[in-house]
């Protein structure tokens, strides 16, 4: 009766018991003796060490697990030519090793000891993006609890290949992918998981990574596809590293003085066009445009065509072009004093037009001596304006002093040439007007396509 009751009533609970300690690895628990006032007796971890070989499991069809997690503590290089980035981690991995088990109240109290890890077997983690071969140093340790469990932190320095796209140089964000993965143990050999949140990497990340350096750390996100190759199946995880480039360096290297030296270009339109100072004036920017390129060239990536090298190429063909005007307004001030062609009646009306809006297009040009309410042009190379009004109002002064026919008419061809040149001059400012307005239109569109470009 007893018996029965005992079978019916007691077996589950024993049962139950010995699971427990078998799933515990009750055998594998390690006799405390060697752990003591002294530290732990050399050979106490002998039976473990002896394993490291192998996969430590109790039962080979169950995987390892291998929780990982980093702190990326540097972004030491970007490199645009070779499309690599080169950071620092500090790779932390945790996993279980069922045959280190001790009870820490019979052991003094030890609930973790540090163990060279030469002597423990380490999951073969490696980086799918790495381009270098890894100098880890060696002969590190790593802790392992009373539970088995062991937690090895190494530091990496990886150099890990990243698709970079520098068009938007030096506004730019890159998007760097980092994939942790087994180079051997198929998914059912080894599973990876997470030892801490996706934020908290990269919280603690951006916190070191802020301190220094050209990049700034924007955030860490991940994935966990498996990864097949042929008919094995990997476990991986993906972290996606956002970085941002400080371009405080470069706006104050590249885009103030460019932004000088261009803004100097526009304002030398000022200078008055028949001084004959422009023209070298623009020449001395250009040239000095042209160093400034050839010194910061080192600052500008090595590869691709950023969106600064266009803008650079947009100012350096800009102060070209307002070279090139003010050579034509030269051009044509030097035909207007020298010999004037006649003046197509058309440009004529437009003059007048242009010279007062209000009275719009006379029929015919008006009487020459009359002059047509045009200022009058300012040229050092031709006549004051004071002596040519004299020798408009020419005529009648002739007359009065009782000079011959032929002399009235010569002054009179003279009044006309002058005032055809006043016209051909008054011209070459009005197009050196609407050029300059122009040229003002084209850079301020560029500049704002360039900086609204930047911002997307
Ligand atoms: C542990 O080992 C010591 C000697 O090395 C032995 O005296 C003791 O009985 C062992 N304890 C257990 C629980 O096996
Ligand atoms: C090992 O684990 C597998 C799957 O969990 C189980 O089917 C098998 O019985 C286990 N083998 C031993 C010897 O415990
Ligand atoms: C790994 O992480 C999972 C979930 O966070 C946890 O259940 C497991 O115990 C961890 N394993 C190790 C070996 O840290
Ligand atoms: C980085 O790229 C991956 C896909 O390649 C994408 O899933 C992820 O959202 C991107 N991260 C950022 C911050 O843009």
């Amino acid at each position: 009766m007893e018996g029965s009751w005992f079978h019916k009533n007691r077996f589950p609970f024993f049962l139950v018991l010995s699971l427990l300690l078998q799933g515990k690895g009750s055998t594998f628990i390690i006799n405390c003796s060697g752990f003591g006032q002294h530290g732990v007796y050399p050979t106490v971890l002998d039976s473990a060490f002896d394993r490291k070989a192998f996969r430590p499991v109790t039962n080979f069809s169950i995987p390892t697990l291998v929780n990982i997690s980093f702190t990326m503590s540097a972004i030491l290089d970007v490199d645009e030519q070779l499309q690599l980035l080169s950071s620092f981690l500090w790779l932390e991995m945790v996993w279980d090793n069922p045959f280190i088990r001790w009870n820490p109240e019979e052991c003094e109290g030890i609930t973790k000891i540090s163990v060279a890890t030469k002597n423990l077997w380490l999951p073969d983690i490696f980086i799918v993006e790495f381009m270098d071969i890894d100098k880890t140093p060696k002969d590190l340790t790593a802790y392992v609890s009373n539970e088995g469990r062991i937690r090895y932190k190494k530091p990496m320095k990886v150099t890990s290949i990243c698709n970079l796209d520098i068009f938007y140089f030096p506004f730019d964000q890159q998007n760097c992918t980092l994939t942790f993965s087994s180079f051997l143990y198929t998914v059912e050999n080894m599973l990876l998981g997470m030892e801490k949140e996706v934020w908290e990497i990269a919280d603690t990340s951006r916190d070191i990574v802020q301190t220094h350096g050209e990049w700034e750390l924007l955030g860490i996100n991940k994935a966990t596809p498996k990864m097949s190759l042929g008919t094995s199946l990997y476990d991986q995880i993906m972290f996606y590293v956002a970085i941002r480039r400080r371009p405080r360096l470069y706006i104050i290297n590249l885009l103030v003085p460019s932004g000088f030296l261009i803004a100097i270009d526009a304002l030398s339109f000022y200078l008055p066009a028949e001084s004959g100072n422009r023209a070298p004036f623009k020449i001395t920017l250009l040239l000095g445009y042209k160093v400034f390129l050839l010194m910061m060239n080192d600052l500008l990536p090595t590869s691709g065509t950023p969106l600064i090298s266009v803008y650079f190429a947009l100012c350096l063909s800009l102060m070209v072009v307002s070279l090139l005007e003010t050579i034509f307004i030269t051009y044509l001030l030097h035909l207007a004093t020298t010999q004037p062609p006649p003046m197509p009646r058309w440009l004529h009306s437009l003059l007048l037009y242009w010279a007062n809006p209000r009275t719009c297009c006379p029929t015919a040009p008006q009487k020459i001596n009359k002059g047509i309410g045009l200022p009058p042009a300012h040229l050092p190379g031709v006549k004051e304006p004071v002596e040519l009004v004299r020798k408009v109002s020419g005529p009648r002064e002739a007359e009065l002093n009782g000079c011959p026919e032929s002399t009235r008419a010569q002054q009179e061809d003279e009044a006309q040439r002058q005032h055809l040149v006043n016209l051909w001059v008054q011209f070459s400012h009005m197009m050196d007007t609407l050029l300059f307005r122009l040229y003002l239109l084209f850079m301020a569109t560029s500049v704002v396509t360039v900086i609204v470009l930047w911002n997307i």
